[in-house]
């Protein structure tokens, strides 16, 4: 790796190790996902629970907590800690305006969320973060993974030459990119919206690479071929960089909670004709600081 990569790197591998009193923290890899543990979510947590949970989310940007037996007032109580909880958009037809099912019918072509993507960017205030608690897996299959990507370390791994570029830049974040073949309702307005190609943390102020596959549409500044070649190399960036993920493996009953801010995630669909269910409530974001 060049010096600027292992730098980057050592930076987040060598933090000082973070003390919990009141839960237990695994960390998935060095760089992204922790798993949680001493936590009940069916039950309001302590003030010192949520904290050190928010201290977790914060510094591993993806929590994993499992054999959750939870209710939606459970799921809502818990998601309504760190954020205000965000409509379902387009409105669920029926049921709660808050929880989007996340289900695969059987025999599905595809399945939402089957590529690399950040939750709702073409927003002009994206998503803070999501709660996914699944409730089924694929029958006698170990598929239906759920891959995570950390797109602080993959901005800071990249050339401070190519840094300096990005800083001055835009993209336009279109939904219309996302629906694939899915027909919204008559009255779903696309949410089209343009972002600093960085963003900061709002809450840790470290730097983000805001682009991602599913609604990353253009560069305004560039013309169309260097802003297709531009996205198409920053967008491939989780996948060509395994070190910047983890691999989340589901089982009923547990409950992932991510920050959309600053991950991108990857459902993945290798349970074909298989099914999968889970019940998915998120958080609104603030402004987007570049
Ligand atoms: C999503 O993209 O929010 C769905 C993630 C998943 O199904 O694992």
């Amino acid at each position: 790796m060049e010096s600027y990569e292992l730098a980057a790197v050592a930076a987040v591998t060598t933090r000082p190790a973070a003390e919990y009193r009141t839960i237990g923290v695994a960390p998935v890899t060095p760089v992204i996902g922790a798993e949680v543990t001493g936590v009940d979510l069916a039950q309001e947590l302590p003030a010192e629970q949520l904290a050190e949970v928010k201290a977790a989310f914060l510094r591993h940007h993806v929590l994993v907590l499992r054999d959750q037996h939870i209710s939606d007032e459970d799921h809502k109580r818990f998601a309504a800690h760190f954020g205000e909880l965000r409509p379902v958009n387009p409105a669920p037809p029926e049921g709660d305006p808050y929880i989007l099912e996340i289900s695969t019918d059987p025999a599905a072509a595809n399945v939402a969320g089957n590529g690399w993507h950040a939750d709702g960017t073409a927003d002009e205030e994206p998503s803070l973060g999501s709660m996914l608690y699944i409730s089924r897996i694929p029958e006698g299959n170990s598929g239906g993974d759920t891959l995570f990507a950390n797109m602080h370390l993959a901005y800071e791994m990249l050339s401070p030459a190519l840094r300096t570029l990005l800083d001055g830049l835009t993209a336009v974040h279109d939904g219309g990119l996302a629906l694939k073949g899915y027909t919204p309702p008559a009255d779903y307005v696309i949410p089209v919206s343009e972002h600093p190609l960085v963003v900061w943390h709002p809450e840790t102020d470290r730097p983000v690479l805001y682009v991602n596959g599913a609604y990353t549409a253009r560069i305004p500044q560039l013309a169309p071929d260097e802003s297709d070649a531009l996205l198409r190399f920053l967008c491939e960036v989780p996948a060509r960089r395994p070190m910047l993920t983890c691999r989340i493996r589901w089982a009923p009953g547990t409950l992932v909670f991510w920050d959309n801010r600053c991950t991108q995630h990857h459902a993945l669909y290798d349970y074909y004709p298989l099914t999968r269910y889970g019940r998915r409530v998120a958080l609104n974001g603030g402004p987007l600081k570049g």
